[in-house]
């Protein structure tokens, strides 16, 4: 498989100008041109694969307490857009299945960071893998990411198809052997600690470099300089406004 996946992805769906990792995220960003989309997924406790960052429900719904030991049948019933905006209120939680349609449908590309709670590495891993070979409908495949080893080598074990990047909050030199033991295609780093040394490190064991959450200029220009091979944004009018040629 080459390397499928446009250079700019918008964050959490569309990063701040919606509620993160709802279809209204999705919608907003792709109005805005993107068609690459960094999202978080979890398992309801029966097993659903749905958007949501955080381990808990009280800041982006209105509900309460750990979402991963909550039926699907309960999350779905939630408000998750009021907090953002009255424009989004009654915005439901997505689940990945919602937005499989879609991403086969309109010909996005997804980086799902698989999220777990503490404990649940292993079943977010494995269920989101089987999930997705049992009910992707095709076109590009899911980039599947993670901070977490145990949850990459969980997806790895159930389903070698899907294509995995490993998530860094600093880069490293240890860094590109990690990422090749866990049979990764890129490594996505926080941005703040990735240097044109490092993406060349990066390459030189076959690998791609992203980084993310990019939303300043001058990050995304010296990025860019460096040799990355793709941004995670909260900022939609990024892309227009470095003077690299590349749009989402
Ligand atoms: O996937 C990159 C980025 O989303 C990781 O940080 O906390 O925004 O999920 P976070
Ligand atoms: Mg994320």
């Amino acid at each position: 498989m080459d390397w499928p996946y446009p250079f700019w992805i918008a964050h959490r769906g569309a990063g701040k100008q919606a509620p993160e990792n709802t279809a209204g995220a999705f919608r907003t960003g792709a109005a805005a041109g993107f068609r690459g989309f960094e999202c978080d997924v979890q398992l309801s406790a029966d097993g659903v694969p749905f958007l949501l960052h955080d381990d808990t429900l009280e800041r982006t719904t209105n509900g309460q307490g750990l979402a991963c030991t909550q039926p699907w049948a309960v999350l779905a019933q939630l408000d998750a857009g009021s907090w953002h905006s009255p424009a989004f209120v009654g915005e439901p939680l997505a689940s990945l299945a919602q937005l499989s349609a879609s991403a086969a449908d309109l010909g996005w590309a997804l980086n799902l960071e698989l999220k777990p709670s503490p404990g649940e590495a292993e079943r977010v891993g494995a269920g989101v893998a089987r999930w997705l070979s049992d009910h992707w409908k095709g076109g590009i495949p899911p980039l599947l990411s993670s901070f977490d080893p145990q949850a990459l080598r969980a997806a790895q074990a159930a389903d070698p198809h899907w294509p995995l990047a490993l998530l860094v909050e600093r880069w490293s030199a240890e860094i590109p052997a990690l990422a090749l033991s866990l049979h990764v295609r890129a490594v996505v780093s926080h941005h703040a600690s990735l240097t044109a040394d490092g993406v060349r490190a990066l390459h030189t064991a076959g690998l791609k470099a992203l980084c993310y959450t990019v939303n300043e200029e001058p990050d995304a220009e010296r990025l860019i300089g460096a040799g990355v091979d793709g941004l995670i944004t909260d900022r939609l009018d990024l892309p227009l406004h470095v003077a690299s040629t590349r749009h989402p």
